[in-house]
């Protein structure tokens, strides 16, 4: 159920930007280079992006900056409300869509070159219906790339450093916090990668940043006890995908 990750994000939206102080620039995630060296996007001029869970979209701006059109489709309205005042401020058009990616009916088929996601996709209960709607609405050979938790971050516990239970435990799970649960949904490696292959892609390239180095400018590095430089130097805390609609 989405809903209550909507909520989850609406009453954290304010809390999240103030905590990572994102800065505009096509980020992948925690303990992950930018897109300036990972370099998977090819050029952005002229581009037609649907930036999926686009949050803030700190990406999405900077994909606009580049000469992109711009998409971004969120379900959170407070983290839609930052992004239209963070392109506002940096004086970018981008449209923006309050929605669950879960459902994408509303958006045409074939009509985008890339759709991009950072760090959304681990709260998706079902990938493969996502991944076929992102299939249906990419143009032929379309770009699909977007990262998430990698699959063997969370089997480590941040404080103790010993794991936490079975890498094969999948599917959703709940963290208490001082609000509203967090919830998700852990997959493995093969959860992430054939759901790809059955919705009519062709993976090109599957990335592990090594997270033991710090890269410039990662917002989350060493943030809330969790991405800890001690627990990145065993666990990376991303997993990369790109891939193209035949
Ligand atoms: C960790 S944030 C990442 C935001 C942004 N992509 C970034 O990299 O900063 C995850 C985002 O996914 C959004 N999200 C979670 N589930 C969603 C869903 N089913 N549909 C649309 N957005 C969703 C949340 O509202 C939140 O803004």
């Amino acid at each position: 159920m989405t809903r209550e990750i909507k909520d989850y994000w609406d009453e954290n939206s304010k809390y999240y930007q103030e905590d990572s102080k994102i800065k505009i620039g096509i980020h992948y995630g925690p303990g992950a280079p930018f897109e300036d060296k990972l370099r998977l996007l090819g050029k952005l001029k002229g581009k037609k992006i649907l930036e999926i869970g686009c949050g803030g979209a700190q990406c999405g701006i900077a994909m606009a900056k580049k000469g992109a059109k711009v998409t971004g489709i969120d379900q959170s309205i407070e983290q839609l409300n930052f992004a239209k005042n963070l392109a506002d401020k940096n004086k970018v058009n981008i449209k923006l869509i309050k929605g669950t990616f879960q459902d994408l009916k509303k958006i045409k088929s074939n009509c985008y070159d890339i759709a991009f996601s950072a760090f959304a996709f681990q709260y998706s209960p079902d990938l493969l219906k996502l991944f076929k709607q992102i299939n249906r609405i990419l143009k032929k050979k379309g770009l699909f790339v977007f990262s998430l938790d990698h699959p063997f971050f969370r089997i480590i516990n941040p404080k103790t450093l010993k794991s936490q239970g079975s890498y094969f435990k999948t599917g959703r799970y709940t963290e208490k916090t001082d609000s509203i649960d967090f919830v998700g949904y852990n997959n493995t490696v093969s959860e992430l990668f054939n759901p790809l292959v059955k919705a009519g892609f062709i993976v090109e390239e599957m990335i592990e940043p090594d997270s033991r180095k710090k890269y410039a400018g990662d917002p989350w590095y060493n943030l809330w006890g969790l991405y800890t430089p001690k627990l990145l130097k065993i666990v990376p805390p991303t997993i990369i995908f790109k891939a193209r609609k035949k």
